[in-house]
C-alpha cells in the first residue's frame, strides 16, 4: 500500500532518487520567449531547508493527508506554513540562519492561471542553483541539471484549475557536477532568477535565430525549428524587419527546419560605438492563417579573427576589459537590472569596452542591456578548475549548459566569444572534454569566437596550451606580481612566446586591502602594492602586439569562502571596487590610463577623429 511503501522507502531505501531523474535538456525544454504571452509567478513562496531530502524520500509532493481507512496520515511537512520567500531570490540572504545553508530546500506555491488558455503551456526558470526538480500537482515533471541557464517544462496536461507547484531545489556541491565542489566564489543557492508561465499555440515556433554572415552583402542567415503536428508542405514563415521593409517567406521542411539566407543590404551595423538594434519578427502561417508569431531586437555585426587580431566589422578592435561575478552584497547571485547598468556605468568609466562574465552564465538581462549600452561580452561555462573529465555525465552536465546559454544568447550581438572553461589542469582526460566542448560551441554557434582562460606553461615559460589548436582566441590567466613576484617570467612568456592565434589575458591582479598609515609597508595586499602591480603589468602588455585584450581580475571586490585572511574576512579582495561598489582603488585609475591610451591609438590607427 502506497502509504506502507512511502514509509520504507523514507527510512530504509538509499536509492530514494531513482525515480527523480527524468532529465530536463535543452533539446525539448527550450522554448523561443520573444514576443510571447506570459504569466509571473515571482513573488513569495513558501519555502523550507530539506536537510536529509525528505520531500524526495517521503513523497511529500503527493500531498496524501488521508489513507484508504480515511485515517490522516501523520505529516512532517506543511508547505503552506512554512516561512515565505521571494522569488527570484538567493536564500542565502534570506534569513540569517539560511546563509552558509548548502543541500535541498524546498519551494512551494499555488497558482491558478490569470486566463483561458486554448493552447500549449510551459513553466519556464530563468535557472534554479544548483539542481531543480519539479513537481506539479503531483506529479514528477523532471530534473535540471546546472546552476545559470534557464529551462522550461511543459504544463499542458498536468494544469488544474488551481495548482500546487513544489520545486526542490538542492546546491550540494559534488564532485560530478560543473562546476565541480572547489570553486573561489559563494555558492549561493535557490530560485534566483525569473520564474513564469510561457504560453504557445499548439504548433510553434520553438526557435528562432538570425546571424549577419556577410558585411558586405548584408546576408543574414535566419534558421528557425517548428514544433508540433503542422502540414508542412501548406506552411511557411516569414522573416520581417520592417524598419529595412524586408519580408522574406520561406518553407517549412518535413523535419520542422527553416533556413533562409535573407540580404538587407541597408544595414547599420552594431558596434559598441553605435548599438544599433532592429525590431525582427518571425510568423509562421499554415495555409495563409497564422499559427504563431514571434519577435526579438537584434543587432548585426561581424566578429572573426585574422592572423592574431581580433576584428569587429572588419576592423581590429581591442577589448578594454574586466572580469566581472555576478553578485551584490544586498542581492547575492539574484542581481537586478539596475545593478547590471551600475556595472555598466562603472566599466565604462574604468573605459571599457569589454566584460568577462566569470565562471558561469550570467543572467541574460546581461546580454540584453549589453546590447542597448555597446558592451561586448565573453561568456563562460563553469569547467572550473578540476572537474571529473573522465566522467560521461560530467561532459553530458557541460554540453547542456553550453547549448543552452547557446540557445539563451544566440541572438545578443554583444556576445562575441564563448568559453569553454578556466584553468583545467593540462590532463589528457581534460584536453579531449575541453575539445568536445569548444567542437560543440563552434558547430552550434560558427558565428562567434570560441576560447577558454588557460592556464601558462610556468615551466618552459611560455603560452602553450594544447587546447589552443581548438580556439580562435587564446585566453589565458596569470597573476606575475602577486602569487609569482617574478615580473622576469611575465617578460620571458610574452617575449618568447609564438602564439599563432589573438591572446586576451583573461585575469591578472592582486589583492587590494585599504590598510591604514601605519601598516602601510608590512602589508601584502595593500592598495599600494595592487596599484604597483597593475602599473607594471600594463606596461608590459602595451609591449606585446599579439595582445589584444585584457581583463583583469576583478571589477568588484566578491565574497567566496576561500579568502579567509586578515584582510579577506571571507572576501576576494582583487576588486578594482570595493564590494559595497563604493569606492575605487588606485589601480582602477591605472587600467582608465592605459585604456584611454589604447583608445586613442586605435583611433589614430584607424585615422578616426
Ligand atoms: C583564478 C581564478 C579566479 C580566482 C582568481 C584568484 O585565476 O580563475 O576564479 O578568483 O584566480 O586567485 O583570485
Amino acid at each position: 500500500m502506497e502509504i506502507i511503501k512511502n514509509f520504507v522507502d523514507n527510512i530504509h531505501n538509499d536509492d530514494y532518487k531513482r525515480n527523480y531523474g527524468f532529465p530536463i535538456l535543452q533539446g525539448e525544454s527550450m522554448v523561443f520567449p520573444g514576443g510571447r504571452r506570459t504569466q509571473s509567478l515571482n513573488g513569495e513562496w513558501n519555502f523550507s531547508v530539506d536537510q536529509y531530502d525528505n520531500c524526495l524520500r517521503a513523497k511529500w509532493f503527493l500531498e496524501q493527508e488521508t489513507n484508504d481507512e480515511g485515517r490522516s496520515v501523520p505529516l512532517d511537512y506543511a508547505f503552506d506554513e512554512w516561512d515565505n520567500i521571494k522569488v527570484p531570490g538567493v536564500w542565502n540572504l534570506a534569513k540569517p540562519e539560511y546563509f552558509y545553508y548548502e543541500g535541498p530546500a524546498v519551494y512551494s506555491r499555488r497558482f491558478s492561471l490569470e486566463k483561458e488558455n486554448k493552447g500549449r503551456v510551459f513553466l519556464q526558470f530563468g535557472a534554479v542553483s544548483y539542481e531543480a526538480r519539479i513537481f506539479l500537482n503531483g506529479a514528477f515533471l523532471g530534473i535540471h541539471k546546472g546552476g545559470s541557464t534557464p529551462f522550461s517544462v511543459e504544463i499542458t496536461h498536468h494544469l488544474k484549475a488551481e495548482n500546487r507547484l513544489i520545486v526542490v531545489a538542492d546546491n550540494t556541491r559534488r564532485k560530478e557536477q560543473i562546476p565541480s565542489e572547489n570553486t573561489d566564489w559563494f555558492l549561493y543557492g535557490g530560485i534566483y532568477r525569473d520564474v513564469s508561465l510561457l504560453f504557445v499555440p499548439d504548433v510553434y515556433i520553438k526557435s528562432m535565430r538570425a546571424s549577419l554572415i556577410d558585411r558586405e552583402t548584408g546576408a543574414i542567415e535566419v534558421t528557425a525549428l517548428i514544433d508540433g503536428d503542422i502540414n508542412r508542405t501548406d506552411s511557411e514563415v516569414t522573416f520581417s524587419i520592417p524598419e529595412l521593409n524586408i519580408e522574406d517567406n520561406f518553407p517549412v521542411s518535413a523535419d520542422g527546419t527553416c533556413t533562409k539566407i535573407v540580404n538587407a543590404d541597408k544595414l547599420s551595423l552594431w558596434s559598441p560605438e553605435n548599438p544599433k538594434r532592429y525590431q525582427v519578427y518571425l510568423t509562421l502561417r499554415e495555409k495563409n492563417e497564422i499559427k504563431d508569431k514571434v519577435s526579438d531586437v537584434i543587432g548585426f555585426r561581424t566578429i572573426e579573427t585574422k592572423d592574431r587580431k581580433i576584428l569587429l566589422n572588419g576592423r581590429q578592435v581591442f577589448l578594454r576589459g574586466a572580469c566581472l561575478h555576478e553578485e551584490t552584497e544586498d542581492h547575492g547571485k539574484a542581481v537586478t537590472r539596475e545593478d547590471i547598468r551600475e556595472a555598466f556605468q562603472r566599466a565604462k568609466k574604468m573605459n571599457c569596452n569589454f566584460l568577462r562574465l566569470a565562471h558561469y552564465p550570467h543572467t541574460q538581462w546581461v546580454s540584453e542591456i549589453a546590447d542597448e549600452e555597446g558592451i561586448l561580452l565573453w561568456e563562460e561555462i563553469p569547467v572550473y578548475w578540476w572537474i571529473d573529465f573522465s566522467n560521461p555525465q560530467a561532459l553530458n552536465d557541460a554540453r547542456n549548459q553550453l547549448s543552452e546559454l547557446i540557445s539563451r544568447d544566440f541572438n545578443r550581438a554583444s556576445v562575441i566569444i564563448w568559453s569553454v572553461g578556466n584553468e583545467n589542469p593540462d590532463t589528457d582526460a581534460r584536453y579531449h572534454f575541453m575539445k568536445d566542448l569548444a567542437q560543440t560551441a563552434k558547430k552550434e554557434d560558427p558565428y562567434r569566437l570560441i576560447s577558454a582562460a588557460c592556464l601558462v606553461d610556468s615551466v618552459n615559460l611560455r603560452i602553450a596550451d594544447r587546447l589552443e589548436r581548438h580556439l580562435d582566441v587564446i585566453g589565458f590567466n596569470e597573476y606575475y606580481g602577486w602569487y609569482d613576484p617574478d615580473y622576469e617570467k611575465l617578460t620571458e612568456i610574452l617575449n618568447g612566446s609564438r602564439p599563432e592565434k589573438p591572446v586576451i589575458i583573461s585575469e591578472f591582479g592582486a589583492d587590494g586591502y585599504k590598510t591604514d598609515q601605519k601598516l602601510r609597508k608590512s602589508v601584502r595586499g595593500s592598495e599600494e602594492e595592487q596599484e604597483e602591480i597593475y602599473k607594471r603589468q600594463v606596461e608590459l602588455f602595451g609591449k606585446t602586439e599579439y595582445i589584444q585584450g585584457t581583463a583583469p581580475w576583478i571589477l568588484y571586490d566578491y565574497r567566496t569562502p576561500k579568502r579567509l585572511g586578515a584582510y579577506q574576512k571571507g572576501y576576494n579582495i582583487k576588486g578594482l571596487v570595493t564590494a559595497d561598489r563604493k569606492r575605487e582603488k588606485p589601480a582602477f585609475a591605472v587600467m582608465k590610463d592605459f585604456y584611454e591610451e589604447v583608445r586613442i591609438n586605435e583611433r589614430n590607427d584607424k585615422g578616426t577623429v
